[in-house]
């Protein structure tokens, strides 16, 4: 019987979601005592804990069959994998960054400069294509000290709230990709392990949609259903139920996250009352 092996970031901005993830799609983990790995006890997938600088290559070699991490990563480090879905959450940009109290004037302005970076696979080729020639000072971790100790005249470096650049009184000019976490998977895994990865992906399906949706329900007078439900297309179409108070119905919809102030505002103006928004866990469609 095959198991599905899953690597995901060990600690670090990823893992939290990562591990939360798999446990919303109803996947139990024996928490043994090994840190490096784990074996689920209801469905047939094994979790590794790596840094997710190395999560590409042991994707690529098959050391794990799939990994989540952020696509930052997977850009840089460029190993034979494929992107099999994105995650919606991680969200952040790899940037330039220099000291504020430097005047930016465009992407020249790092002509014959020195930047520090993990990322120098990414950054080189952004200066290639912007016909820079500067330095690419390569280290691991802790970019953002780099100019103040003297190390390089900026830095390029994973923003997210954007505190870390703020603490280290630098400033950000330029975006050059946008990253979020995603799953990556070995190109030739056998047929067993597809059936598993098939079974785990509409799970992680069921539950971002779930995510990004809300239940609505509402009282409204019958006159107004019309309205309303062209405001509130549903799934297929709203369910309604007729209230004991006469001429009155419950509309029972699901609504997108991003649009449910606009639709709540729409939805008050066309007559409708006692309007609850409920989470909803799993949507499968
Ligand atoms: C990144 C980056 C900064 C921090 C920025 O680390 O190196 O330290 O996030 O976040 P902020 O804008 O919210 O302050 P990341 O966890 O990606 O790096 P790592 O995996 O190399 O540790
Ligand atoms: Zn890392």
């Amino acid at each position: 019987m095959s198991v599905l092996k899953i690597a995901i970031q060990k600690s670090g901005r990823l893992s939290e979601n990562s591990k939360k993830l798999l446990e919303e799609c109803g996947i139990k983990f024996y928490s043994g005592i090994s840190v490096l790995k784990t074996t689920a006890s209801n469905f047939p997938v094994e979790v590794l804990f790596l840094r997710d600088d190395d999560i590409p290559q042991y994707v690529e070699q098959q050391v794990a069959d799939i990994g989540i991490l952020g696509e930052n990563m997977v850009f840089e480090k460029n190993k034979d994998v494929d992107i099999i879905e994105k995650l919606g959450f991680a969200n952040c940009r790899l940037s330039l960054a220099i000291p504020k109290e430097e005047k930016y004037t465009g992407p020249h302005y790092f002509m014959n400069k020195k930047v520090a970076t993990s990322y120098p696979k990414i950054l080189s080729d952004f200066f290639l294509r912007n016909n820079i020639t500067a330095e690419i000072e390569e280290i691991s971790g802790s970019v953002e000290i780099a100019p103040g100790i003297g190390l390089a005249d900026g830095i390029c470096d994973i923003v997210s709230s954007g505190s870390t650049l703020l603490t280290n009184g630098l400033h950000e000019v330029e975006t050059i990709l946008k990253s979020q976490a995603v799953i990556i998977g070995n190109k030739n895994l056998i047929a067993e392990k597809q059936e598993i990865l098939a079974k785990l992906l509409f799970r992680i399906r069921s539950v971002i949609n779930a995510k990004e949706n809300k239940y609505i329900l509402l009282n409204a007078p019958e006159s107004a259903v019309e309205k309303i439900c062209s405001i509130l297309p549903g799934m297929k179409s709203p369910s309604i139920l007729p209230l004991v108070n006469k001429g009155w119905c419950s509309i029972h919809s699901v609504v997108k996250e991003d649009q449910f102030w606009d639709r709540i505002d729409q939805l008050r103006e066309a007559g409708a009352e006692g309007i609850l928004v409920i989470p909803i866990e799993k949507m499968i469609l």
